[in-house]
């Protein structure tokens, strides 16, 4: 209900389709791997593709996918090197797939694919009459849906590439980005070759890719599963969003362990409903995608994923940062620190590791949990596991602490619905001897609800609060922190106790709430993390929150050094 869905749009996205997904997987017998020389080198402003595919032919494809071939005689030969979904992006010897948009079908573009190189296309029964129409004698991958044929007819033209991959995925609505990022350090500290798909990034071993999504369409997935193995990766950290289970984007994949970490309520401008939402998330912890769940039994939940996934023959473990002995994992003598925390995670037959890490608040001993036991249950070594999680110093926008020897806590977060807030400054109070201060906004042309929710979660949350502009994109940025007011001063009214103050302009906000800490206090950045633009009327203007708190803080240092 409350989060933007700021990450999973891309204006790429041309065909929305809302079909289903399945966990079918491919049936394919070995192919030889052979370099294609019509597959151009990755193009770091496109989609990666690989250099190579093992050159499926069209016929054996329809089989695997269980399509009807339709095409003119010998056609069931034509070697299929690539995959997409995007007319303008097709390569020669792509398979074009298309899908019924909210206003076209994909179909439509049919003659466009073609003349760039399509060998065919992959449809629906109302997409191959208006194929056969526009690009007449271009051959029909014929199947009733195209959305749950994508993941297995990527993993196909592209030789299976997550079987070669130690594939490790998180999902929930909160922490899916820290957690990747704790279990790719935690994979590199024993001794793996990573990559990582989410959120902020997407990385081969240290080379960051273009991240348009949490995670990509199945065509381009596919495509940059196989690079990371052509360049040498043996492990994937992967956030899995719920958009991406319900449009069956990671179908055709198996996962060695899958994580969840939290449910609240969220996008439900997408899902149907809370129920819709569940069960997307869910479809993550049942034996066609994975082998092991963990699964966090502190969250209602996710003791309800944990007794589906066992009911249905997946091996679970459980774990509680509560310290919940019923869980099969558990965190004991937590010490919260502004610096990170420190525990023992304390597991089964007597098992017990002392483990740490360097993002402040309690949710992220969670977070920490999540990747150790994820890494710990796909065999890797537990010391080196959680040597590496405690070595992560960080993660861009969540939860980041800004140091430039100032004294207090600066810290910038990603936080940008009432739950995500109220969870954030509950986090921080315990480390914080002094004030609280929040500094946050609303974004424009997103669900309006959240607003005066947001506005009350600082004011209940704080003790100085600083409402300002978040991205107000085409909407009138004193109308939303009018509605963010309404709702902080409505707190105030019921009690709340914070100072509050409006400053339209992000950086003048962020330099009052610096100038205003004093020893011992801590001031959060809310709201746009590892954004590095704020939308005004349309335009994105460069603003990004690390830069400019850094900044501010090194001239706040300067200047009482030189008093
Ligand atoms: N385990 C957690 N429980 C509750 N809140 C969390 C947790 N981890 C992180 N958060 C909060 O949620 C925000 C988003 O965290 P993160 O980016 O790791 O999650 P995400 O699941 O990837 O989110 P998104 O769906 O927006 O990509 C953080 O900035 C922090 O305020
Ligand atoms: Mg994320």
């Amino acid at each position: 209900m409350w989060r933007d869905s700021r990450v999973e749009t891309t204006s790429r996205e041309k065909h929305r389709d809302r079909g289903g997904g399945s966990a079918r997987g491919p049936e394919r017998g070995s192919l030889p791997i052979v370099p294609n020389p019509q597959t151009s080198p990755p193009d770091e402003s496109e989609q990666p593709r690989p250099r190579s595919t093992p050159r499926v032919s069209l016929g054996g494809l329809a089989a695997s996918v269980g399509a009807e071939l339709r095409g003119a005689e010998g056609c069931a030969q034509i070697p299929v090197t690539g995959f997409t979904h995007d007319s303008r992006a097709v390569r020669p010897g792509d398979l074009y797939a298309a899908m019924p948009g909210a206003s076209v079908h994909g179909a439509e573009f049919a003659a466009e694919a073609a003349a760039a190189g399509a060998v065919a296309v992959l449809t629906d029964p109302a997409g191959a009459d208006l194929a056969e129409a526009a690009a007449p004698g271009l051959p029909v991958l014929l199947v009733p849906e195209v959305r749950p044929a994508l993941g297995p007819a990527a993993s196909s033209i592209y030789g299976e590439p997550s079987r070669q991959l130690l594939m490790l995925g998180v999902t929930g609505t909160n922490g899916k980005t820290t957690t990747s990022y704790l279990m790719e350090g935690g994979l590199r500290a024993a001794g793996r070759s990573t990559g990582l798909i989410g959120t902020v990034a997407t990385r081969i071993g240290d080379r960051a890719i273009k991240s348009t999504r949490t995670t990509p369409e199945a065509p381009d997935l596919q495509a940059l599963l196989a690079v990371m193995v052509e360049e040498g990766v043996d492990a994937l950290a992967m956030e899995v969003s719920s958009h991406a289970l319900a449009y069956g984007r990671t179908s055709g994949i198996h996962y060695a362990v899958t994580a969840f970490t939290n449910l609240t309520q969220d996008h439900l401008d997408f899902h149907a409903d809370f129920e819709d939402y569940f069960a997307a998330k869910a479809k993550l912890f049942t034996p066609g995608y994975t082998d092991l769940a963990v699964v966090n039994a502190d969250d209602p939940y996710g003791r309800r994923i944990a007794a589906q996934a066992a009911a249905a023959g997946v091996r679970v473990w459980t774990f509680s940062a509560a310290g919940a002995r019923s869980a099969d994992w558990r965190a004991e003598q937590i010490e919260l620190g502004p610096d990170g925390s420190r525990f023992l995670l304390v597991g089964p037959e007597g098992r017990s590791y002392p483990a740490s890490v360097h993002l402040p608040g309690a949710f992220n001993v969670a977070n920490a949990m999540t990747a150790i036991l994820t890494l710990i249950g796909a065999g890797l070594d537990p010391e080196q596991v959680v040597a590496g999680v405690a070595a992560v110093p960080g993660v861009p926008g969540r939860m980041q602490k800004i140091e430039a020897g100032q004294e207090f806590l600066a810290v910038v977060d990603y936080a940008h619905t009432p739950d995500a807030l109220s969870t954030l400054l509950a986090a921080v109070r315990p480390v914080t001897r002094g004030r609280l201060a929040v500094l946050v906004g609303c974004g424009g042309d997103r669900d309006r609800a959240k607003r005066p929710l947001m506005g009350a979660a600082a004011a209940w949350g704080a003790d100085l609060v600083y409402l300002t502009n978040d991205n107000p994109r085409s909407e009138d940025p004193l109308e939303i922190l009018r509605a963010a007011e309404d709702g902080a001063r409505q707190a105030l009214a019921e009690g709340a106790k914070a100072e509050l103050a409006v400053i339209p302009d992000r950086a003048a906000a962020i330099h009052a709430a610096i100038s205003a800490a004093r020893p011992g206090d801590s001031v959060i950045v809310a709201g746009k993390g590892h954004e590095r633009g704020q939308e005004i009327a349309g335009v994105v203007h460069p603003f990004d929150d690390v830069q400019v708190l850094s900044e501010a803080l090194t001239g706040l240092v300067q200047e009482v050094a030189g008093s």
